[in-house]
C-alpha cells in the first residue's frame, strides 16, 4: 500500500495497485465482480481507531450525538463508536454518547441521480442544542453532505462535525471537506465495508474496486 500522510489525511495515490483478490478472504459469489482489494479491513480498523481519538479530543467535553448516515455508513459508525466507547471507559473524564440514524438516497448504479432524498430515520428535532457528529461512508461531489447540513441547520444543533471514512479526489475542487477523514482515494467506484452498488457488496469486509463484470451483473 503506497500511502502518503498529508496533514491528518491518509492519501491513497492514483496509481495504487491494490491487492490481488486471491490473497484475501473474499466471498466466492463476488470473485468475478471485483478488480482488487483496495483498502484491507485491518487498515480501515486501524485508521478508524485513530479518528476516534481525534474526535474525542475535539468534541469530548460534552455529550455527543452520533448521527449515522444509512445505509453505507453503518459499518464505519459501529466500529468508530466501539473505539470511542473503549476510550471513554479508560479515561477519567468520560462523556455520554447517544445515537441517531438518518437514511438518504442519491445513487443509482455508479452514478449520482442529483436527487438527494431523506427516506427514513429518527426525528431530527431531538438534535436541537446538541453536539452532533455526522458519520458518513464516502464524500464524492459533497452534494449529499451539503444537503444534509442545510437540513440539520433548521433544527438548531449547538455544533455539527462531520467524519467520513473516505473522500474522493476529484479534478474539480471538492464541494465539501469533512472535519475528520479516514482516507482520500482516487476517483474510482469502491464497494465493501457497507458501501454498495445497488445494495450488493455490503457483505464484504474489505473496500474493493468493482469490476465491469460486477457493474453489469448488478445493474438496475
Ligand atoms: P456525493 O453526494 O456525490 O458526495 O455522494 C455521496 C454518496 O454517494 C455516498 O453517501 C454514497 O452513498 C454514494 N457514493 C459515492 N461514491 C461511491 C462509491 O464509490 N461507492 C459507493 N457509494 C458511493
Amino acid at each position: 500500500m503506497e500511502a502518503v500522510h498529508e496533514d491528518c489525511i491518509v492519501q491513497i495515490r492514483d496509481d495504487e495497485p491494490g491487492y490481488n483478490l486471491n490473497k484475501f478472504c473474499i466471498p466466492n459469489h463476488y470473485m468475478e465482480d471485483l478488480e482488487y482489494v483496495f483498502i484491507p479491513h485491518g487498515l480501515i480498523m486501524d485508521r478508524t481507531e485513530r479518528l476516534a481519538r481525534e474526535i474525542l479530543r475535539d468534541m469530548g467535553g460534552h455529550h455527543i450525538v452520533a448521527l449515522c448516515v444509512l445505509k453505507g455508513g453503518y459499518k464505519f459508525f459501529a466500529d468508530l463508536l466501539d473505539f470511542i466507547k473503549a476510550l471513554n471507559r479508560n479515561c477519567d473524564r468520560s462523556i455520554p454518547l447517544t445515537v441517531d440514524f438518518i437514511r438518504l438516497k442519491s445513487y443509482c448504479n455508479d452514478q449520482a441521480t442529483g436527487d438527494i432524498r431523506v427516506i427514513g430515520g429518527d426525528d431530527l428535532a431531538s438534535l436541537a442544542g446538541k453536539n452532533v457528529l455526522i458519520v458518513e461512508d464516502i464524500i464524492d461531489t459533497g452534494r449529499t453532505m451539503q444537503t444534509l447540513l442545510n437540513l440539520l441547520k433548521q433544527y438548531k444543533p449547538n455544533m455539527v462535525k462531520v467524519t467520513s471514512l473516505l473522500v474522493k479526489r476529484r479534478s474539480q475542487t471538492p464541494a465539501y471537506r469533512p472535519d475528520y477523514v479516514g482516507f482520500e482515494i482516487p476517483d474510482k467506484f469502491v464497494v465493501g465495508y457497507a458501501l454498495d452498488y445497488n445494495e450488493y457488496f455490503r457483505d464484504l469486509n474489505h473496500i474493493c474496486v468493482i469490476s465491469e463484470n460486477g457493474k453489469e451483473k448488478y445493474k438496475k
